[in-house]
């Protein structure tokens, strides 16, 4: 498999074991000293897994279903390091009491890896809500 390809394969692995909640898959795709910037950190660049791990624990009592679709992704290699960019969308739907149950996020994210060896690693992130200008 080319690099592009298995890039967009990885991103959307890594993405999918966020919403099953999967923490051992997530740390397998991810460098141990992985930075990111993502509005659960409001404004603090978040270095390490420890914070990322919060939400998966959090994710495991909470019932609800999702899923996400990455859209316009743009995959750029340059030698041991890539960057893919796109548009994550996640639907969601909450049990009965939240209000609404049924949601779909956007967010604008840019994830970065690094081949070590033959493997690619999630080195850095970064995550903002999608949303509209207005002058
Ligand atoms: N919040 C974890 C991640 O998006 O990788």
């Amino acid at each position: 498999m080319d690099h592009e390809s298995a890039l967009r394969r990885l991103t959307q692995e890594l993405l999918d074991c966020i919403a099953s909640g999967d923490w051992e898959k997530y740390c397998q795709l991810c460098d141990p000293s992985l930075t990111c910037f993502e509005p659960e950190a409001v404004g603090n660049l978040v270095q390490g897994l420890d914070f990322h791990r919060f939400y998966f624990d959090l994710l495991k009592d909470q019932q609800h279903q999702s899923q996400t679709t990455i859209t316009q992704p743009h995959v750029r290699v340059m030698g041991q390091v890539a960057v893919v960019a796109y548009v994550r969308l996640i639907q969601k739907c909450g049990p009965p009491e939240m209000k609404p149950a049924l949601t779909t996020e956007a967010y604008e994210e840019t994830r970065i890896w690094r081949l070590e060896a033959d493997r690619w690693i999630h080195v850095h992130f970064h995550r903002s809500p999608a949303r509209t200008w207005e002058p």
